[in-house]
């Protein structure tokens, strides 16, 4: 499995969050206890369940409700991939076959559903009211933002504003939920709640902001998932924008959102490339990491949160 060497300092933690996952998906029914294991077997960056770790390290924590925390993050997000794939039609993630190469809609919603009562279940471990309700929210905004993608956004050119409010609630609000649920449990004081909480935010923001431009640049077998989805999607994402707003006449864009044709796509990709319309995007996505570094400044200087610093770097830099 692929690390990121930022997360290091929480391995061992990873490792138990690992295990309680595991357990959580030991059901009777074998056909989904297999598909549980092999979408946990799959990997993935364990990246909101380190942010959730690295939260409560700034005040003493219960260890082991802080691995409960983490692991119902990451099968809360492990749901919306799930549910996202069908959605996007998608039949590759992580390297593997998604469930919904494989299985009916139906059934993929129905086990997309029960992942997300495992990561109910698991929060409910944490036995803390306010850490509940920001599960709950964090994932109302994450359907609000697949269902405004679904509504709004197919095959129209969104105002930027737009674009920044899809991507906060179907991305960036989860880093958030993670980063202030964890401080929760760790009793910080409000105001470094919501410093965390902002963190969280911005380098959600940073992080979905370079998956679109990943989605153009990036490797599909690095990724270990296809790129220009989202062009065939009719999604129209930051490097899109930015490449309309350079070529305000160029129909190239237009046409592929009217006819999401392979042809279509591929040229319009091309020319996004070429546009520098990728460059902005990217300078965009390093002004939300400088605002999660500038959100730290009131915690106190330790290697957690030197580490949270580095991962600000980390997902503007990444390619997977
Ligand atoms: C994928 O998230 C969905 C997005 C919000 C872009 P990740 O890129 O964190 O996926 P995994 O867990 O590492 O596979
Ligand atoms: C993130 O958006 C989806 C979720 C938050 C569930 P994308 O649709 O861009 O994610 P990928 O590219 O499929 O991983
Ligand atoms: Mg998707
Ligand atoms: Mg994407």
């Amino acid at each position: 499995m692929k690390t990121i060497s930022i997360l290091d300092l929480v391995h061992e933690e990873l490792q138990r969050v690992e295990q309680k996952m595991r357990e959580a998906s030991q059901v009777e029914y074998e056909h989904l206890a297999a598909v549980l294991d092999d979408l946990l077997k799959s990997g993935g960056k364990r990246l909101r369940p380190a942010l959730v770790l690295l939260s409560c390290k700034f005040h003493p924590a219960d260890a082991e409700k802080a691995i409960s925390l983490a692991a119902s993050v990451e099968m809360l997000h492990t749901a919306t991939l799930v549910h996202d794939d069908m959605i996007d039609n998608s039949l590759v993630r992580r390297g593997n076959p998604t469930l919904n190469a494989t299985w009916n809609r139906g059934a993929t919603v129905l086990a997309g559903d029960f992942l997300f009562a495992l990561a109910a279940g698991l929060a409910a471990e944490v036995e803390n009211v306010r850490v509940m309700s920001i599960f709950a929210q964090g994932l109302m905004a994450i359907c609000s933002g697949e269902l405004k993608q679904i509504f709004n956004s197919q095959g129209n050119l969104p105002a930027r504003e737009e674009y920044y409010q899809r991507i906060y609630s179907k991305t960036a609000s989860l880093f958030a939920a993670s980063t202030e649920a964890g401080a929760v449990l760790s009793g910080a004081p409000e105001p470094e709640v919501q410093a965390l909480r902002e963190y969280g935010r911005t380098l959600g923001m940073a992080f979905q902001i370079v998956d679109d431009v990943l989605d153009f640049v990036g490797d599909e077998r690095e990724l270990g998932k296809p790129v220009g989805s989202d062009l065939r999607q009719g999604i129209v994402t930051l490097p899109a924008l930015y490449f309309h707003e350079m070529h305000p006449t160029d129909d190239a864009l237009i046409k592929a959102l009217n006819d999401p044709g392979e042809e279509e796509v591929r040229a319009v990709v091309a020319a996004v490339k070429e546009s520098g319309a990728v460059e902005s995007a990217l300078d965009e996505a390093r002004s939300f990491a400088q605002g999660s570094r500038e959100s730290l400044q009131v915690l106190p200087h330790n290697e957690y949160r030197q580490a949270m610093l580095d991962l600000a770097d980390y997902v503007v830099e990444r390619r997977w």
